[in-house]
């Protein structure tokens, strides 16, 4: 497995790769892997004849009061883990690498970040659409895999692939679950085991609302208010967002008619946790 740190030793090699005719298969992430991010990994490998796993913590994502500084990491492991996978290259660039001295070009878009995380976390998506724009003319795949927990996250590539003409299939992920239910994250590493039961809220939340869909109870208004009343069970537990929603848009939907995407963003002792679901409505 090759690990490469700089912008032309990667871009060197993606040449290489084309030349040679090989499909690249890409992986983004901020490391400190788990099953989640390996289910990419495998998405990669069944996709492309070549895989390559990026580890960055991208600073440009993350709020001036988030948790940049103490955001988990674990490079020995990941690579580990990488080479079980059978990766082929993974690309860990320094902050200077991707955001030199004078750095200025960010990328935007109007409407998909104006929803759901995008709300309580201003820079977010704007850190996420350049550093994968930059990453996609670093590594240049054909293919590149990311994950429906991050539903938000991979509506937003979809579109800046189209809009910006990348010619990169993106390939989405379903989300990975610990046995409870529990959505698997990077920052679970900070639930102390008391806030199990609270963190478990969310899956739990998202299935209540698919058993009220089936019943018959559409209204988004009732199932909100069931959620919050749900959540409410757990003092530590600060809502950030329930929302019922169209999937493509994210627009909110008044009655899960259509499958609707459900979504939910909470703190936990200041720990940030998000989950989702299509609920499937009857037409
Ligand atoms: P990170 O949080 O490390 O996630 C990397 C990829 O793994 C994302 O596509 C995310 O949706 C996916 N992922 C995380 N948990 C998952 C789970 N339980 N099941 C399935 N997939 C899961 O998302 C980022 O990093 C960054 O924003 C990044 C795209 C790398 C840009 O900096």
């Amino acid at each position: 497995m090759e690990i490469l740190h700089t912008v032309a030793e990667m871009q060197t090699r993606a040449d290489k790769m084309r030349t040679a005719g090989k499909t690249t298969a890409f992986v983004p992430t901020m490391g400190y892997l788990h099953e989640g991010h390996l289910s990419l990994l495998r998405i990669g490998k069944n996709n492309g004849d070549d895989l390559v796993l990026s580890i960055f913590v991208n600073p440009a994502q993350f709020g001036p009061n988030e948790d940049l500084a103490s955001y988990p990491r674990s490079l020995e492991t990941d690579l580990k883990l990488a080479e079980q996978e059978g990766v082929d290259a993974v690309f860990i660039p320094t902050d200077k690498a991707l955001y030199q001295e004078g750095y200025q070009t960010y990328v935007q878009l109007d409407k998909l970040p104006g929803h759901l995380c995008g709300l309580s976390r201003p820079v977010f998506f704007k850190g996420i659409a350049t550093v994968v724009t930059q990453l996609f003319n670093i590594v240049k795949p054909r293919v590149a895999v990311f994950g429906e927990k991050d539903f938000q996250q991979l509506a937003i590539i979809r579109q800046l692939v189209t809009d910006l003409k990348f010619d990169i299939s993106i390939l989405g992920g379903p989300i990975v679950r610990e046995i409870d239910g529990l959505a698997m994250s990077s920052r679970n590493a900070y639930l102390k085991p008391e806030m199990r039961p609270a963190a478990l809220s969310l899956s739990q939340a998202l299935t209540m609302a698919q058993e009220m869909v089936h019943e018959g109870i559409c209204a988004t208004d009732v199932i909100v208010e069931k959620t919050k009343r749900h959540f409410a069970q757990h003092s530590s537990i600060e809502v950030d967002y329930i929302s019922i929603c169209d999937p493509s848009t994210l627009d909110g939907v008044a009655a899960v008619e259509q499958d609707s995407l459900m979504a939910l963003a909470v703190n936990l002792d200041k720990i940030r946790l998000i989950d989702n679901r299509i609920l499937k409505g009857k037409k």
